[in-house]
C-alpha cells in the first residue's frame, strides 16, 4: 500500500529487533468500521515481549498520519481506518500509486488456436484471462508481450492436406468454411481408416522434411486460418505482439534432440526418446515413429523465445486440463538446464451449459465464438432494441468478458445469457451503465472541478462508504497482479459501481441547495470515473459511450 509502506516498513523493522522476520501484510478488514487489518502478530501470541512489541506498535501507528483510527485485538490483529483526506490525496492519480518498483519482463503465451479449426469457447477464458494479465501488469509497469503461439503445425495439418489431396479438392478455391469443413472430417477419417491414416502420416514425415509442395499447401491453409482469426480476433477486441506458431520453431528440434542426447538426458525406448527425468508416468520427448510431440514444440519454442526475446518470466493461459503437459514442460526445462527463467501454467476452468455439460451448438459441435458474439449481440438487441451497432457491440464483448472474469478462473461456470444481460445484476452491463451515468451527471453539472476543494465534514453516509470503497484499489490489484487472478478487479468494479449507484441515487445531486455537498459529490464522481474507467483497462473492457 503506498501511503503505508512507510508504516509497514517499520513495523517490520521494529519486529526484526525482536528477532522475528515478518512481511506485513495488509487485508481487508472484517470489522465494517476499518478498511484494512493486520495478521501478522496473531500467532506472536506468547512471545515473551509481546507485551513490549504492542505498545511500540501503538506508538508507530499513532504517527502515521495516514492512519485516522486503530485498535489492537485481545488476539492481536490490528485493525487500520484510513483518513480520508490524506488517502484522497494521495490517490488522485491511481495510475501512478498502483506501478510496482521492480518490474518484470514477461511473455505472456494465450489464445493458441489452432489453424483449420474455428476459434471456439474453448478458447474464451485464455483470451480473456491473458488481455486482463496483460493489461494488469503492463499498468504496474511490467514489461509484457504476448504471443498467441498458433497451432500451425503437426499431424491435424498433414491430416487436412491427405483429406484435400485424397477428395481432389483444389486448395486455390479453399474457403474458410470449406476448411472448418475439412477438419473433423479429416480427423474421423484418421481414426477410422487405416490406408489414409499412414498416407497422413506420411504427408507429416514429408512435411518435417520441407517438401516443397506440401509447404505451399500448407502456407496457403495457414494463410486462409490466419485471417478468419484476425478478424474474429479483432471484433472481439484483442491484439498481439507476436505471431508466432508451431511451425516457427520446428526446425530447431532435431539440434535439441541430438543435444539432449549427447549430455545423457535422453534415451531411446522402444524406438521412443524418452528423458531420464525420474517421473511417473515417464516424459515423452518423441514417438517411436521419431515424430514430435506437443511437448517437443513447448521446449523448442523456450529455445527460440530464450534466443529472442528478453523475458524473466513466462505465463502460459491455458486450460486446467493440461496441468501435466506443463508439469512435465517445466520439470524439462530444469533437467534439461535450461537457462533459468520463470515459468507458470495460469490454469482455468471450463464454460458448460445450463444443464453443467460442455457448452456446444445445438448440433453437438463445439461453439464457435462468431457464433457466440453473434448471438450475445442479437439477445442485448432485443432487450434494447436502440442501440446503436457500435454501442451493441461493445456491451456483448462486456458481457462475454466480464462474466468470465468474474469467476474464479479455477472454478467452472455456466453459460447464461439471461443472468450475464441483467442490467440490476453482477454483470458488466451494470458496471457499464454504472459509468454511463457517473459521466451524464458531470456532464450535465457543467462545472469546472479544477481548484475545487472538498468539504470532509459535509460527506454523508453514501459518499464515505464510496471512499471507504475507493480506498481499497491498490489492494484488490496487487492481489490480482501476484496472483495472476483478475476476479478480484472484476468484484472490485461491481462493488465500486455499487457504492456509486447508492451515492448517486440518494439525492438529485444536481438540485442539491448546499453548494459544498454537491461539489463533495461531484469530486466523489469524478474519482470514481477514473478508477471504474482503469478497472474496466484492467479487465480489456471498454466503456460505452451512452446506453
Ligand atoms: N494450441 C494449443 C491447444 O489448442 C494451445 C497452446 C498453448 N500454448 C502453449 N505454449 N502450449 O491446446
Amino acid at each position: 500500500m503506498y501511503q503505508l509502506s512507510n508504516l509497514k516498513k517499520a513495523i517490520k523493522k521494529l519486529l526484526s529487533e525482536h528477532d522475528i522476520d515478518e512481511n506485513i501484510a495488509f487485508r481487508i478488514s472484517s470489522i465494517v468500521d476499518y478498511d484494512f487489518q493486520i495478521n501478522n502478530l496473531v500467532k506472536y501470541q506468547s512471545h515473551p515481549n509481546i507485551k513490549q512489541i504492542i505498545t511500540s506498535i501503538e506508538k508507530i501507528i499513532k504517527n502515521e498520519k495516514a492512519i485516522e483510527e486503530f485498535e489492537i485485538t485481545e488476539k492481536y490483529f490490528i485493525n487500520l481506518k484510513i483518513n480520508i483526506e490524506s488517502f484522497l490525496k494521495i490517490y488522485e492519480n491511481i495510475r501512478e500509486v498502483i506501478k510496482i518498483h521492480n518490474s518484470n519482463k514477461i511473455i505472456l503465451d494465450y489464445g493458441g488456436p489452432n489453424i483449420g479449426k474455428p476459434l471456439h469457447v474453448g478458447h474464451l477464458r485464455s483470451l480473456n484471462i491473458g488481455r486482463s494479465l496483460y493489461n494488469i501488469n503492463s499498468l504496474a509497469g511490467n514489461k509484457v508481450q504476448s504471443d498467441i503461439h498458433m497451432g500451425d503445425w503437426g499431424m491435424p495439418i498433414a491430416q487436412i492436406i491427405g483429406y484435400l489431396e485424397k477428395h481432389d479438392l483444389d486448395i486455390e478455391k479453399l474457403s474458410i468454411d470449406d476448411l472448418e469443413e475439412v477438419y473433423p472430417n479429416a480427423s474421423k477419417l484418421y481414426k477410422e481408416d487405416d490406408e489414409f491414416k499412414d498416407y497422413s502420416q506420411s504427408i507429416n514425415k514429408r512435411l518435417n522434411e520441407n517438401d516443397k509442395g506440401l509447404i505451399k499447401k500448407w502456407k496457403k491453409i495457414k494463410i486462409i486460418s490466419t485471417e478468419s482469426i484476425k478478424k474474429i480476433l479483432n471484433l472481439l477486441n484483442h491484439n498481439f505482439d507476436i505471431w508466432m506458431g508451431e511451425s516457427d520453431v520446428n526446425g530447431l528440434i532435431p539440434e535439441l534432440i541430438q543435444d539432449l542426447d549427447k549430455k545423457g538426458k535422453i534415451s531411446i525406448d522402444n524406438g521412443a526418446y524418452v528423458s531420464n527425468f525420474k517421473s511417473e508416468p515417464k516424459i515423452l520427448i518423441t514417438k517411436s515413429d521419431g515424430s514430435y510431440l506437443y511437448l517437443t514444440t513447448d521446449l523448442a519454442t523456450v529455445i527460440n523465445r530464450l534466443e529472442k526475446n528478453d523475458f524473466d518470466k513466462t505465463l502460459y493461459v491455458v486450460d486446467k486440463r493440461q496441468k501435466l503437459h506443463f508439469e512435465q514442460l517445466f520439470d524439462s526445462l530444469d533437467y534439461f538446464e535450461f537457462e533459468k527463467r520463470e515459468y507458470e501454467h495460469i490454469s482455468f476452468g471450463t464454460i458448460n451449459d445450463a444443464n453443467g455439460n460442455p457448452f456446444k451448438t445445438r448440433e453437438g459441435d463445439t461453439k464457435k465464438l462468431s457464433e457466440l458474439f453473434e448471438e450475445t449481440c442479437h439477445y442485448i438487441k432485443k432487450i434494447n432494441p436502440e442501440l446503436d451497432e457500435e454501442t451493441n457491440n461493445i456491451l456483448a464483448n462486456t458481457v462475454l468478458t466480464f462474466s468470465d472474469l468474474i469467476t474464479n478462473r479455477m472454478t467452472d461456470y455456466k453459460f447464461d445469457l439471461d443472468k450475464f444481460t441483467n442490467i440490476s445484476g453482477k454483470t458488466g452491463i451494470y458496471v457499464q451503465y454504472a459509468l454511463v451515468r457517473a459521466k451524464k451527471l458531470l456532464k450535465s453539472s457543467s462545472i469546472n472541478l479544477n481548484n475545487v476543494n472538498l468539504n470532509i465534514s459535509d460527506f454523508d453516509e453514501s459518499d464515505i462508504n464510496l471512499i471507504r470503497g475507493l480506498i481499497k484499489f491498490e489492494y484488490y490489484f496487487n492481489l490480482a497482479l501476484e496472483n495472476n487472478e483478475p476476479h478480484h478487479l472484476a468484484d472490485y468494479l461491481y462493488e465500486l459501481s455499487n457504492l456509486f449507484n447508492s451515492m448517486y441515487q440518494n439525492q438529485n445531486i444536481l438540485e442539491n441547495k448546499k453548494e459544498t455537498i454537491k461539489l463533495n459529490k461531484l469530486m466523489i464522481t469524478e474519482y470514481f470515473i477514473s478508477y471504474s474507467t482503469l478497472l474496466m483497462e484492467c479487465l480489456g473492457l471498454v466503456p460505452v459511450k451512452k446506453m
